[in-house]
């Protein structure tokens, strides 16, 4: 059980972590649960109404969420979540040894089966790219397991099919992967072909579950029919691959490439929606998104017109347009249309 306390306002709270949101008197949404109290935060809650918050307990007092990893914490564990999607958004990402390290502070463990390690392996010689997307992946993958409340059992399952879903690649010719233009028709058939193939190569692999494989084979499937290899809908697509595929737009998104540079992650978001949040499946999307940005607070930002700022505030009602702390100017971009943020720089 997780053990929580309630702390009153007249305390200083700068570096508490909030267990669950928190309401303004008419019960509009002021923070999200997760989210890290900074100063422009606890200000901001100090302008409200709200006397009492609920907060993760401190390191200090020694409040274990994870069996194997007795030392490690849960408000230790969103910190280094923190680091972690910070590094993400910057593009420097992250080894497969540190999967590891996330895993544990998800209160996971990955299969350290070779088998899987090997396959990841077979991706990384053919392409590198692919190979540090599976682990981007991976990891908002267990972020999102976690936040829906996914077993440990089925968190593990989300992971491997995670780690493999693009397995497939492998017989992808090179050229093809890292086309600068776009694809030609016959070209995308050759890429569309890696889910099937993944789906044959997942058989190969007998640590697997039917439905890791079955996640493999259908992280392209859209709930609307419109994706691919069978244009199956909603219903038919099991709760790993529709997890896979909003991890995977999203990291993609992100992620600069040969053909393309990366975007911030509030504007992922907004693409999102542009491309048709109905071909994802929205619960999962809503409480991605609200947990996600909350990671980017106090993150060094380059906005549109060259300034440099930090991430002061995101409001859980207007996650694309967060608060923005240039040389002491809050610059609310909810309401400002001209600025935005080019990229996370730190
Ligand atoms: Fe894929």
């Amino acid at each position: 059980m997780l053990e929580s306390k309630h702390l009153c306002l007249t305390e200083n709270l700068v570096g508490e972590i909030l267990i669950e949101d928190v309401f303004d008197d008419e019960g509009n949404i002021i923070m999200s649960k997760n989210s890290v109290i900074n100063e422009y935060a606890f200000q901001t809650l100090l302008k409200t109404k709200v006397d009492k918050v609920k907060i993760y307990p401190s390191i200090k007092e020694n409040f274990t969420v994870s069996r194997n990893k007795p030392e490690l914490c849960y408000k230790e564990s969103i910190i280094e979540m923190q680091k972690i999607m910070a590094r993400l958004a910057t593009g420097e990402g992250i080894s497969l040894n540190r999967l590891d390290m996330v895993s544990s502070s998800l209160s996971l463990e990955i299969n350290k089966n070779n088998q899987i390690i090997g396959n990841i392996g077979r991706i990384k010689d053919k392409d590198e790219y692919t190979y540090n997307h599976s682990i981007n992946v991976a990891i908002y993958s267990a972020f999102i397991g976690k936040l829906i409340g996914l077993d440990e059992e089925e968190n593990i399952e989300l992971i491997q099919a995670s780690l493999l879903h693009d397995i497939g690649k492998s017989k992808v010719p090179k050229e093809i992967l890292n086309k600068k233009g776009r694809l030609t028709e016959e070209e995308f058939i050759i890429v569309k072909k890696h889910t099937t193939d993944g789906y044959i190569m997942s058989k190969r692999i007998s640590c697997l579950t039917e439905d890791v494989r079955e996640a493999i084979l259908y992280h392209h499937e859209r709930e609307d029919g419109s994706g691919y290899p069978h244009g199956v809908k909603g219903h038919k697509i099991n709760i790993y691959a529709k997890i896979i595929s909003i991890a995977d737009v999203y990291d993609a998104l992100t992620s600069e490439r040969v053909y393309k540079d990366k975007s911030s992650p509030f504007d992922a978001i907004k693409e999102f929606y542009r491309m048709g949040i109905q071909k994802f499946s929205r619960p999962i999307l809503a409480i991605f998104f609200k947990n996600v940005v909350q990671f980017y607070v106090n993150c060094r930002v380059k906005l549109n017109d060259g300034t440099i700022g930090k991430i002061e505030f995101v409001h859980p009602q207007n996650i694309t347009g967060p608060i923005v702390n240039v040389e002491g100017n809050y610059i609310n971009l909810s309401q400002d249309n001209s600025l935005k943020i080019e990229e996370i720089v730190e």
